[in-house]
């Protein structure tokens, strides 16, 4: 998807980089996009309104009237109208009141009201930059689900040489129309994705576990949230990390905690997608001190049964909202897998194959079959985990089937 038709609201502050911001102006009403821009008093000193509305063909905003004719400024209009909202040059001052929702401008009131996806880059000195509080602040809105165009190296207006120059206008269209282009539909989904082993305590050291690593479950909960989905992570114990800032981790141990998570959360999802390797057994007494050896020759663990976690989403499960389970069989695979779906209510499972080399457990690709609920097969080759999370998001959320607005 290109540039064509976007509704993008751009937003200039007082930096010297606003010059930048004509070009950027220029390059992207050239790729057709539509752009209103929302400039602070400050910004006004490093560039004319006037330059700004030829090049964007629109009336440059401000202020929250028209001084004269009294005409409000709708921020919230602006909110539902834009497909994207990029603030660059992003100053210190405007990230902090982003950060810290200080709506005392046009421009930090726009966008608190705004729907859609919002980009930042950048632009200081290198000593502010890399400042304790401008990196906290920044990294505050990461969180929040900013994307932070990274400020670039190179030397500066105080002719200093760092890192802190807005990234070249060209860079950020590249990066604006991958953004598009990466497709976006997923967007204000709500998806859960559990991953990794569950430990079961027999003792306080030991525990009854499984070599899962997460991978392909924290390779979803990228994909995901790449796309634009709000990813909730229920893992198990896992060395890995998440890095996208739209997916919240929840770190459990057992299969109980692990119940008890996924029922919470679920009601509130489009989806869930469960790719943990859950414990069927626990022990049925968890001893509080470490057991002992006996001396006996045989020492017999009494295990109990745990919650089936995907079958109890089964049936809570809503009109609109979607299952996907994985399989793992040794025998006679794709019918036990079928049934496995039936039994889970699942509307996808995904079919691990135990006979490939290098698919399953710990490895970092997988080779797999995706079947659906009416019947639809596609099987793939070994590919990585992150190639086969894609392929599996595109065949059980692709083209619009994760319809349902929560
Ligand atoms: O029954 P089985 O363990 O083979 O089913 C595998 C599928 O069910 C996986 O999607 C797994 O995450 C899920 N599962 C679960 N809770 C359990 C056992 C399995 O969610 N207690």
């Amino acid at each position: 998807m290109s540039l064509q038709g976007k509704h993008i609201v751009l937003g200039i502050t007082g930096s010297i980089a606003a010059y930048k911001s004509a070009i950027l102006t220029r390059l992207l009403v050239k790729k057709g996009a539509e752009v209103q821009i929302v400039i602070t008093s400050a910004g006004k000193e490093f560039i004319t309104p006037v330059t700004l509305s030829a090049l964007s063909g629109r009336p440059v905003i401000s202020e929250f009237f028209t001084s004269g004719d009294g005409t409000w400024h709708s921020h919230v209009d602006l909110g539902l109208w834009a497909d994207l909202m990029i603030v660059a040059p992003a100053t210190a001052a405007t990230i902090g009141k982003m950060a810290n929702g200080i709506a005392d401008n046009m421009l930090v009131t726009t966008y608190l009201s705004m729907k859609a996806p919002v980009f930042l880059a950048p632009a200081m000195d290198l000593d502010m930059y890399r400042h304790i509080s401008t990196q906290r602040n920044i990294e505050k809105l990461r969180g929040d689900g900013i994307y932070i165009i990274d400020a670039a190296e190179g030397e500066l207006a105080s002719h200093l040489e760092g890192k802190g120059r807005m990234e070249e206008p060209e860079n950020i269209v590249a990066t604006l129309e991958q953004f598009f282009a990466t497709g976006h539909d997923l967007e204000k989904k709500k998806i859960m994705i559990t991953a990794g082993p569950t430990y079961e305590r027999i003792d306080p050291v030991r525990f009854i576990g499984n070599f899962s690593s997460g991978k392909m479950g924290f390779a979803l909960a990228e994909e995901c949230a790449s796309r634009g989905a709000e990813v909730i992570l229920i893992t198990g114990p896992s060395a890995l990390s998440a890095s996208h800032p739209n997916i919240v981790r929840v770190n459990v141990e057992s299969a109980a905690e692990m119940y008890d998570a996924a029922l919470q959360n679920f009601p509130q999802m489009d989806a869930a997608i469960l790719s943990a390797a859950v414990a069927d057994y626990r022990p049925e007494q968890k001893s509080e001190e470490k057991i002992k050896r006996s001396g006996k020759e045989k020492f017999t663990l009494s295990l109990i049964s745990n919650p089936d976690i995907a079958a109890s989403l089964g049936k809570i499960k809503e009109p609109g909202q979607l299952t996907i389970g994985f399989a793992l069989e040794t025998n006679d695979e794709e019918h036990n897998a079928m049934k496995k779906m039936e039994e889970k209510n699942f509307d996808y499972i995904v079919l691990n194959s135990l006979n490939d080399p290098g698919a399953g457990f710990g490895h970092d690709t997988n080779k797999v079959t995706i079947l659906s609920r009416n019947g639809e097969k596609q099987s793939f080759a070994l590919k990585s985990k992150d190639e086969v999370a894609k392929d599996i998001v595109d065949n059980a959320f692709g083209n619009g089937k994760l319809t349902m607005d929560n």
